[in-house]
């Protein structure tokens, strides 16, 4: 090409990648214990960027978990579609983590074990598991804690090894439903900063559930408030936060999005 024209040409536009996951028109209905049809998700529509951090707030029984579970492929959506990287969630497995509200550890095993677990199923070698182990038992604070059993640990304990367990596996998503709920607030700052923390070092796309305004304010950088069943999208708010501004939970724009997204809530009721 001539220089000259080179020069005037416009720079070349490198494509969007597909968001991590999309949610195309969702709908999801159970059968109740009596037999009828249940709506519970109705034309839920959610783009998720890579390395985002998706809060989904809404009340209770509305359908959080449903779509948490269809994002994780435990679930198929009756109608509409899910894209994992843009292909059709089936087609393409995502590689997620799920953390549930009480922390999923086998009892009989030590921290070490249930953290080296997924990944002697995945085939490694003894030394190079206990290297990763070590390494993510260091990073969720239970360094010294190796040899413990569940039983030993506290909620906050027990909860970051099961973080450690899904992170040693290093899933593209991890999709968190009330987390944090069951420990007590001084506990769950230290889970928020540990997060953060962990994001900085080891980037992850995170989809949460919280009933807690706080909490999604504090880690998300994108709110989603669901209706009442069947759910479909309120509104998204934008959380323009830096994760040094969303701990500072005392500032008056910190208590500005919050009302916002709590007046979007009592919209529910
Ligand atoms: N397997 C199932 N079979 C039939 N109904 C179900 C099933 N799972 C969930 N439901 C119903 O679907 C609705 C939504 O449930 P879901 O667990 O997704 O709500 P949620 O928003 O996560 O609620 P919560 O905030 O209380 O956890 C509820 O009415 C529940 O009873
Ligand atoms: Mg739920």
């Amino acid at each position: 090409m001539r220089s000259d024209l080179r020069q005037n040409s416009p720079a070349p536009v490198s494509p969007k990648p597909a968001p991590l996951i999309r949610a195309e028109h969702i709908g999801k209905s159970y059968t109740a214990a009596d037999g009828n049809l249940l709506p519970v998700l109705q034309d839920i529509s959610l783009a998720i960027e890579q390395n985002a951090s998706v809060a989904l707030l809404g009340p209770s029984g509305c359908g959080k978990t449903t779509l948490l579970h269809l994002m994780a492929g435990f679930l198929q959506p009756d109608g509409g579609q899910l894209y994992y990287k843009g292909k059709p969630l089936g087609e393409l497995h995502p590689q997620t983590g799920v953390l549930f509200q009480s922390p999923t550890l086998f009892n009989w095993l030590t921290v070490e074990d249930n953290v080296a677990f997924g990944l002697k199923r995945a085939g490694l070698a003894k030394a190079e598991r206990q290297a990763r182990c070590a390494g993510f038992i260091r990073r969720v604070g239970l360094a010294g804690f190796e040899k413990a059993y569940p039983a030993q640990l506290s909620g906050g304990m027990q909860q970051r090894a099961a973080l450690a367990r899904i992170l040693v596996l290093e899933p593209e998503v991890l999709l968190l439903d009330e987390p944090f709920g069951a420990l007590d607030a001084m506990t769950r700052r230290n889970m928020h900063k540990l997060l953060f923390e962990l994001r900085k070092d080891i980037p992850f796309t995170t989809v949460f559930i919280t009933h807690d305004v706080e909490e999604a304010v504090i880690l998300a950088e994108r709110v989603v408030v669901l209706s009442q069943r069947p759910a479909r999208i309120i509104k998204e708010v934008t959380v323009p936060f830096t994760p040094e501004e969303s701990l500072d939970v005392d500032s008056h724009a910190f208590a500005d999005i919050k009302k916002q997204i709590r007046t979007l809530l009592e919209q529910t009721e």
